[in-house]
């Protein structure tokens, strides 16, 4: 992750400003890279998603992959993984999809749902991207890397 997302809090009031906050950070990524991100249902964690994978430049649609567990977007200038781990029963449901092959792939791996299981699957150095908000509230989104 460039340093150009020093620890921050936004007010993001509609769904376009939190695409473009998506967008804005996808700018800052690098391959390798693992975003936790943390939000009740409805907060917007697929919005901020879709700006990512736009600023990556995916035309693979950045649907919740809550069915799935995980999309793929090898197309992205940064190859980029999407997971969903609000379905997981446990974390070795994780484990037979291949989390560990991921978190060793260098892919941009973009995880909704990340403190599952107390965040224990997620890698140190998971950049922290934490949604507070619904419905038609206000967001407040903070972002929070180790050792800020
Ligand atoms: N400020 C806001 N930021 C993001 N989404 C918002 C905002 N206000 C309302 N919404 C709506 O909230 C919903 C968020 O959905 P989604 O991104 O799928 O949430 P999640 O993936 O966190 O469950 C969308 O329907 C969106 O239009
Ligand atoms: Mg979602």
């Amino acid at each position: 992750m460039k340093k150009i997302f020093s620890p921050h809090n936004w007010e993001i009031k509609n769904e376009e400003q939190m695409r473009q906050l998506g967008y804005a950070l996808s700018q800052s990524l690098e391959a390798g890279d693992v975003l936790g991100l943390v939000g009740e249902l409805g907060a917007g964690k697929t919005r901020l998603v879709q700006g990512v994978l736009q600023g990556l430049g995916s035309e693979i649609p950045a649907v919740s992959p809550t069915f799935a567990l995980v999309q793929e977007h090898p197309d992205a200038s940064l190859p980029t993984a999407h997971f969903d781990f609000y379905r997981l029963r446990s974390t070795d449901d994780a484990l037979s999809m291949g989390w560990q092959d991921y978190l060793h792939s260098g892919m941009v791996l973009l995880v909704e749902w990340a403190d599952r299981f107390d965040g224990s699957l997620m890698p140190p150095g998971t950049v922290w991207v934490v949604i507070t908000g619904s419905g038609e509230e206000v967001r407040r989104v903070k972002i929070k890397m180790e050792g800020c």
